[in-house]
């Protein structure tokens, strides 16, 4: 178990920058998501965490030691890579004990850490299988115990649950929150799922072309995204271009004025509002403005609406009731937008 410090972390490869000045501190035993998408260097920062790549600059401490310079066999650290990168030509067995070997640790200790590493994973007794012989869940499960048979201080895991379908994909995802609980390991989850990072990190950073754009926790990300693009990438979001009229008080496309929880911006002053599509109110009391319905699309759980006030497009997300049909395209309806809940974006 061990605390890890990023310092100026940057990575270049020729005339790309993958990763751009990341400093972050993460706690022991802590399960950290590393979110964001295709190419803004998630497996870069992890393979510089594993050691498998050198900092262009900057420092990477474990505990107090500065293991910037050290190689990957001495970094104590499992890594689950992006494909597996399982080792066809061995036996499950075999695959789990390289890292073993590898360590040079003593050879008659190795069948039964192989063993405790299977039972962790719940493959008990597939050692001598071919791993060509195993569906990709259980390659998942092989690739995991791979990396906890060394018992590391930290686990890396890129994107462990893309090969995997869906329901399997929910299943290995509790299981490996069991695990790092129950061994309490420091853990990077990498993934550009934020729903995955949403359910079951401690913290969360999002990234963004290679930079951190923010680190919390993933309520708190989820309800207060310091941007646009934070808001858009953790889920579905409505945003309205507004400008200020005085404090605390914002005027919407079409004069419709809109009291917001900032109140320390000028009039004039151009913003983005942001808001989640569940938290718009529909027949409310006290209504925002009355928008007429565009859309309604079925979800099984939930009722997606699309409402239109002028030049205002406004999505929202409503529980099926199943007595929902009384709402009809080209219904007016007073919907309330969420005062506390919304996000305002400097232009
Ligand atoms: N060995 C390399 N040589 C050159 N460029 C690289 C190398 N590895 C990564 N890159 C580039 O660095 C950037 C970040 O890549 P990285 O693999 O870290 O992204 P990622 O966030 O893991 O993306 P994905 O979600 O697709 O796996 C990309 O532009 C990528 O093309
Ligand atoms: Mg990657």
């Amino acid at each position: 178990m061990a605390t890890v410090r990023l310092r100026g972390i940057i990575k270049d490869f020729g005339d790309v920058r993958a990763v751009d000045d990341i400093s972050l501190d993460v706690q022991e035993g802590e399960f950290f998501s590393l979110l964001g998408p295709s190419g803004c260097g998630k497996t870069t920062t992890l393979r510089m965490l594993a050691g498998f790549e050198k900092p262009t600059a900057g420092s990477i401490f474990f505990n107090a030691k500065d293991v910037t310079a050290i190689r990957p066999q001495e970094r104590n650290v499992g890594m689950v890579f992006q494909n597996y990168a399982l080792f066809a030509h061995l036996s499950v067995g075999e695959n789990i004990a390289f890292g073993l070997k590898a360590r040079k640790i003593e050879k008659s200790e190795i069948p039964a850490r192989v063993k405790k590493a299977l039972h962790l994973v719940d493959l008990t007794g597939l050692a001598d299988r071919a791993v060509s012989a195993l569906s990709g869940g259980q390659q998942q499960r092989v690739a995991l115990a791979r990396a906890l048979v060394i018992e590391p201080q930290i686990l890396l895991l890129d994107e462990p649950l893309s090969n995997l379908d869906a329901k399997l994909r929910v299943e290995t995802r509790q299981r490996i929150q069991e695990l790092q609980q129950k061994l309490g390991i420091t853990t990077f989850y990498v993934t550009h799922d934020q729903q995955e990072a949403l359910t079951q990190s401690d913290r969360i950073a999002v990234f963004f072309a290679g930079k951190c754009v923010q680190i919390g926790a993933p309520r708190q990300i989820f309800s207060k995204p310091q941007s646009r693009t934070v808001m858009d990438f953790l889920g579905r979001a409505n945003f309205i271009s507004a400008e200020i009229i005085r404090c605390g008080l914002a005027v919407l496309p079409g004069g419709i004025e809109l009291k917001i929880p900032q109140d320390d911006l000028p009039a004039g002053k151009k913003i983005t509002i942001g808001f989640r599509p569940h938290e718009v109110e529909l027949f409310a009391d006290k209504p925002t403005l009355t928008a007429e319905v565009c859309g309604i699309t079925f979800l099984g759980e939930a009722e997606e609406i699309v409402l239109r006030a002028g030049e205002i497009e406004i999505e929202t997300l409503q529980p099926h009731t199943g007595d929902r049909a009384s709402i009809s395209t080209g219904d007016k309806i007073p919907i309330k937008l969420p005062f506390e809940n919304l996000n305002i974006f400097e232009e």
